[in-house]
């Protein structure tokens, strides 16, 4: 496994390959878990070389939010990614927004509704970063987890809008026993808070076998059921066209449910496809 750190070391590499061979790309900011390797697994299992970023991205986190105390252990990360990648691509910030850099992404409409409304300018930094990742990597197969659902249908949106040749494949969140979402997050969850944090997934189950006749109500019952925990603060709960995101309509034909809940100064965020009854 090679690990580089500068663009000229990827660019040398890249040049090099063989035509012909597959490359699959998996984005990460690092603090790798089960969720992480899951995606390196299978871009292992598609393709013939396998590379993975590690790059904490500033322009996606707001000023009040925890970019300082977000979860670095580089030597952990590569541990855990010795034989399954074969490149791991590390660049500092200075390279990935050199001075003078004033390009940004913004997938209009999706990036301000729902989180974005919660997380001002946080869908533009990841769709500007996932862009220059997408460029520099020139990979066949990039691989993104469901959990963050809206980041997913934004990187969607910009790779189709933008011709970007690299196929976007998105693989089911993986859980701990109890339920909850795997994320780099959770490590920062006080032990009462990850014991409440529980209520995401038991809502999510509780969305899954109720009906869905009228969006309003069926919010609204959900986060009744959240409430039920006195340590969740419920940022949003929304139903929503699962490809557009936008309000469900007649048109829609698959629903999604997606939810933001903190817990003390902690943000998570699940979401699951709802049967529409
Ligand atoms: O999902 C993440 O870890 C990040 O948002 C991503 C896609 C690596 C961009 O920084």
């Amino acid at each position: 496994m090679q690990t580089y750190h500068t663009l000229a070391e990827w660019r040398d590499y890249r040049r090099r390959l063989a035509a012909g061979l597959t490359l699959g790309f998996v984005p990460t900011m690092g603090s790798l878990h089960a969720g992480h390797l899951q995606l390196v697994r299978r871009a292992r299992a598609e393709n013939a070389l396998v590379v993975v970023s590690i790059f904490v991205n500033p322009t996606q986190f707001g000023e009040t939010e925890d970019f300082e105390c977000y979860p670095r252990d580089l030597a952990r990360d590569l541990e855990a990614l010795h034989g399954l990648a074969d490149v791991v691509f590390c660049p500092t910030a200075d390279m990935i927004y050199p001075l003078g850099s004033s390009t940004c992404v913004e997938v209009a409409g999706i990036s301000d509704m729902l989180l974005g409304a919660i997380r001002p300018g946080h869908f533009r930094g990841v769709a500007t970063v996932v862009t220059k990742f997408l460029n520099l990597i020139q990979a066949d197969r990039a691989y993104f987890g469901l959990k963050d659902y809206q980041q997913l249908q934004s990187i969607r949106r910009l790779v189709a809008d933008l011709f970007m040749p690299t196929e976007i494949i998105a693989l089911p969140t993986v859980r701990e026993p109890d339920g909850l979402a795997m994320s780099s997050r959770n490590q920062r969850l006080s032990a009462s808070e990850r014991a409440a944090a529980v209520i995401i997934p038991k809502a999510l189950e509780y969305a899954k076998v109720s009906t869905l006749s009228d969006p309003d109500r069926f919010e609204e019952a959900v986060r009744a059921f959240l409430a039920r925990e006195p340590l969740a603060q419920v940022a949003s709960v929304d139903v929503r066209d699962a490809d557009t995101l936008e309000e469900i309509s007649p048109m829609t034909k698959c629903a999604v449910l997606l939810l933001a809940v903190r817990f003390g100064t902690v943000l998570l965020i699940d979401q699951a496809e709802l049967f529409l009854g």
